[in-house]
């Protein structure tokens, strides 16, 4: 610096203003993740910056641009979650204080991605890993942690950051359509088996994110829902596999239910997300709420719920403007960011990590095909009907989903996997010839009745196609030339809508019931033998058929392999030792929560209003309440309480 004796103050000034300025132009100033605390941070995010980085985007919602404290790319309109194509939600960056957006993905079973990208010949497909109430089945929480190990490898080397999963809620009644993603009846069981998942899945240096917190057992109106249930049924049943998992293994999120608990939304309520999860149990990552959940954002950072997924531009409006009007203390707001700066700074993302979309998918193969071997469960089995005697060569295979095999169940826990091994595959693969001629009748049914479906939209469940017509000949020729009988019956559900406790659904239909008796006499008349094999979701009635058959092997949805592993256990390659972890009921009347499973609407719309509903209103559904009648009485605690 040039000083001179009468003006060397200016020059001083001069120079000072210059040196702030181009310091301040290189940002050199700001507060930097990763260099500086996230307190300092923190301090240096405009109002605007922190309102975009609680508010995320995704699933075409418009985009966060506030001013100059979007991200730049985000306020140029490039939407952040076009970062991974499929992702289900993408928080903002906010580049001058090197914050990198986070990328979260579905699901339980797999990772949920786009396969294909425009202008792109690679492929993204995942592996479809079994459902995790098969995982529960498996009561081998090292060979869970193994199968969220393999899932986490695809979240990383696909350049997402944090997987929305496990889900984790109980299995309260047979007919919730979510039951495949969970893992059981049992508090303990469940939470043993999402906390293996979570340090499986974050052992490869990506997130979980346990989920649905909490008391989510119905998906009837699930945005809308009021669940009243008491503080001990809360704690015993519905918490308790929660705290298990946040004890035990960490996750780095949490995701807040859709449905209320005694008249306050979960993503809403301070009492869950404050006072239980951190206050009693000392949690230290981030919450995030369900897609489009609750109705108040203010009040959803008030309660802890940090992130608002998938967000819209008027929440990020809403929070600026109730920290300026001292609605929001701006105390609190910073907290919910701090919470999640703490995680992002362990995401690959920040981390740079150049991930390669090429993760080991035969090694994940092999990993879903042990999976599911270990997790299906032998519920019967007598004459020696399994394994297969060696003298088996042909296999005559009846029911649809013999030929369509059922990985898993449908919404956002579905996979984009790159195939699926039917249960003809599988039974090819191990060395089986199968009844052609029944093999070239289903499938060119179900060809023709598939046609004619309509296009299935991601909350859509299947819809189921009748039976194809067995007519006595086609059955008295199969028995007569083959040596062994399968009979398969399927049965498949997701979010966003229930079960039904009637025929075709929890109960067999009765073309099902003729199907498994007509072919068991004709094979039975010839001294050969038959199995059942159940590809379903969610239990199903089974006291009224199961004397029938010789046996019945319980696939539940093994995933991408599926069909090879049912093959592994018939032939007796490998030997069954899943055990159920949920109560399969005589009848869906013994079941304590039939009397008032799924809830009452409690302002029913007029047909008018109905047809008046926005997309969203009909998302939200309709206002309706259930009361936990049963207390901490569910499954197996009620039937051995109640004999
Ligand atoms: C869904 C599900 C949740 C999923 C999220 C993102 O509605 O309830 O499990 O992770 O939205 O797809």
């Amino acid at each position: 610096m040039v000083r001179s004796k009468n003006n060397g103050t200016v020059y001083l000034i001069i120079t000072l203003v210059s040196f702030m300025f181009c310091h301040q132009a290189l940002g050199e100033d700001f507060p930097l993740l990763g260099k500086d605390s996230v307190k300092e941070v923190v301090a240096g995010m405009t109002l605007e910056e922190k309102s975009a980085l609680v508010v995320g985007t995704g699933m075409d919602m418009p985009i966060t641009s506030n001013g100059e404290s979007g991200d730049a790319e985000s306020a140029a309109g490039k939407k952040p979650d076009l970062l991974v194509p499929g992702a289900a939600g993408t928080t903002y960056a906010i580049t001058r204080l090197g914050i990198t957006p986070m990328v979260l993905a579905d699901g339980p079973a797999g990772l949920r991605i786009s396969p294909t990208r425009e202008n792109d010949d690679h492929t993204y497909y995942c592996t479809a890993f079994p459902v995790a109430t098969l995982l529960a089945s498996t009561w081998d929480t090292d060979l869970v942690y193994e199968v969220g190990r393999a899932m986490g490898g695809e979240v990383l080397e696909y350049g997402a950051d944090i997987l929305l999963a496990p889900a984790m809620n109980i299995q309260r009644n047979p007919l919730n359509g979510r039951n495949f993603e969970y893992y059981s009846e049992d508090p303990l069981v469940s939470g043993k088996m999402a906390a293996a998942m979570v340090k499986g899945v974050q052992s490869r240096g990506v997130g979980a994110t346990i989920k649905h917190f909490t008391a989510n057992n119905t998906e009837t109106n699930r945005m809308s829902l009021n669940t009243i249930v008491s503080e001990r049924a809360l704690r015993e049943i519905y918490l308790e596999g929660f705290r298990i998992a946040v004890e035990e293994a960490h996750p780095w999120a949490v995701m807040s239910a859709y449905n209320k608990i005694n008249g306050a939304y979960c993503s809403q309520s301070h009492d869950l997300l404050t006072g239980i999860l951190r206050d009693d149990w000392g949690y230290k990552g981030f919450v995030m709420s369900d897609w489009f959940a609750g109705d108040d954002a203010v009040a959803m950072m008030k309660a802890g719920n940090d992130m608002i997924m998938p967000g819209n531009p008027e929440q990020s409006a809403e929070i600026v403007a109730a920290v300026k009007e001292g609605r929001l203390d701006e105390k609190i707001l910073n907290e919910n960011v701090e919470r999640i700066l703490t995680v992002l700074m362990k995401t690959p993302r920040f981390k740079k990590y150049a991930y390669s979309n090429r993760p080991d998918m035969k090694k994940h193969a092999e990993v879903t095909r042990r999976a599911a071997d270990e997790g299906m469960v032998l519920l019967k089995n007598e004459a020696s009907a399994l394994p297969l005697a060696d003298s088996i060569k042909s296999i005559a295979a009846f029911g649809n989903t013999s030929y369509d095999i059922i990985t898993g169940g449908t919404g956002s826990g579905d996979v984009n996997e790159a195939y699926s091994v039917t249960l003809v595959e599988g039974l090819h693969n191990a060395a089986y010839t199968v009844d052609e001629n029944l093999n070239e009748k289903y499938s060119a049914y179900l060809k023709t009745e598939k046609a004619k479906l309509p296009k299935r939209g991601i909350l859509d469940p299947v819809a189921p196609i009748a039976q194809m017509a067995l007519p006595d000949i086609l059955i008295e020729k199969s028995a007569e030339e083959n040596d062994f009988a399968i009979i398969t019956i399927g049965r498949n559900a997701g979010e966003a809508r229930d079960r039904d406790s009637g025929e075709g659904d929890f109960n067999l239909s009765k073309v099902e019931k003729s199907m498994i008796d007509r072919v068991t006499d004709a094979f039975h008349a010839r001294g050969k033998k038959c199995a059942v094999i159940l590809n379903i979701g969610g239990v199903v009635e089974t006291a009224s058929w199961r004397d029938i058959p010789d046996a019945i092997l319980l696939a539940w949805q093994g995933g991408q392999e599926c069909g090879n592993s049912i093959a592994d256990l018939l032939s007796g390659k490998v030997d069954p030792s899943g055990k159920l972890a949920i109560t399969f009921p005589m009848a869906y009347q013994d079941e304590p929560s039939a009397k008032n499973f799924p809830g009452v609407v409690t302002k029913p719309l007029t047909e008018k209003q109905k047809k008046e509903r926005t997309f969203f209103e009909v998302l939200k559904g309709e206002p309706a309440e259930v009361t936990y009648q049963e207390g901490i009485y569910v499954g197996y605690r009620y039937y051995d309480s109640f004999h």
